[in-house]
């Protein structure tokens, strides 16, 4: 198994399982190995007590820059897009228990993506929220496309998914993308003291109270397969793989 991503049970933190990134040199960007590791880290979540809450956390500056350009090329060249993405994403949006996200850095692709996904993100003031779905001549994903227009607004969308802008961590926060801005410093810290903190509480009032807020998420897992027959499709593409090159190249 890969060590690009790690599985964490911190003892200070009871109730806490931590996924973090841990590929600093590739800029965390997610292979396979790691989407499959880390949706079984969700999988095994949603039935071992001993876990309540699951934390996102990346490397010091760096989130994740989104998925492995080398493994969108080996889509793109052989025509079909692994399982393991499709899989963690299914994990995450159907995630019986609360998740929460720390962000300092960049956090491009689905490394803003999955925060649509977490009850909580904290973030540094120094970090870059950015999807280049459409300049890699691919389209959003994570059913990005049905909750960023729902909870930002079409403009915000069109700008976040389709124009490719960057937000800055407060205009995330300002678009409803993140919950809070911390320290870089105080960052790690204060998600696992939130996450201990939600872990404290009765549990089933909180899977209720969470399942009432975050509402039936139905039209969110359709939305995710919708998205990802474009994407498999667009990855095939000429100007995809064009796009990819240029990465490779530069
Ligand atoms: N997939 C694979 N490798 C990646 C990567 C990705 N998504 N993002 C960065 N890397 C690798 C680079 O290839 C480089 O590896 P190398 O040192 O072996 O050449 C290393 O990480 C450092 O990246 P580099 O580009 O030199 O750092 P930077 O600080 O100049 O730029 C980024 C960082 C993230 C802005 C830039 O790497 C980038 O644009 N990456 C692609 C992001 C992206 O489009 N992701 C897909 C979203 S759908």
């Amino acid at each position: 198994m890969t060590d690009d991503v790690l599985i964490e049970r911190p003892q200070d933190y009871p109730g806490v399982q931590v996924i973090r990134f841990n590929r600093p040199a590739k800029k965390n960007a997610i292979t396979r190995a790691m989407y499959a590791k880390m949706a079984n880290a969700l999988t095994v979540a949603g039935t071992d007590d001993a876990v309540r809450v699951t934390v996102f956390l990346g490397t010091e500056g760096c989130f994740s820059a989104g998925n492995d350009m080398a493994d969108f090329m080996a889509f793109a060249v052989g025509g079909t897009m692994g399982q393991e993405v499709l899989d963690f994403l299914r994990a995450l949006a159907g995630a019986a228990k609360p998740v929460v996200s720390g962000v300092d850095g960049l956090a491009i692709g689905i490394g803003t993506t999955i925060h649509l996904h977490c009850d909580l993100t904290i973030a540094s003031a120094r970090s870059v929220f950015k999807t280049p779905f459409v300049d890699l001549a691919l389209v959003p994903e994570a059913a990005s496309s049905l909750i960023v227009p729902r909870i930002a607004g079409h403009q915000r969308a069109f700008a976040l998914l389709a124009a490719g802008q960057p937000f800055t961590a407060e205009e995330a926060q300002e678009a409803g993308l993140i919950w809070r801005i911390a320290g870089a410093d105080a960052i790690e810290e204060e998600v696992l003291a939130l996450a201990a903190n939600l872990a404290r509480k009765p549990p089933e009032a909180l899977r209720i109270a969470r399942r009432l807020i975050r509402g039936d998420r139905s039209d969110v897992l359709a939305r995710i397969e919708e998205e990802a027959e474009h994407f498999a499709a667009q990855l095939k593409s000429a100007e995809a793989r064009a796009a990819f090159e240029a990465f490779m190249r530069r």
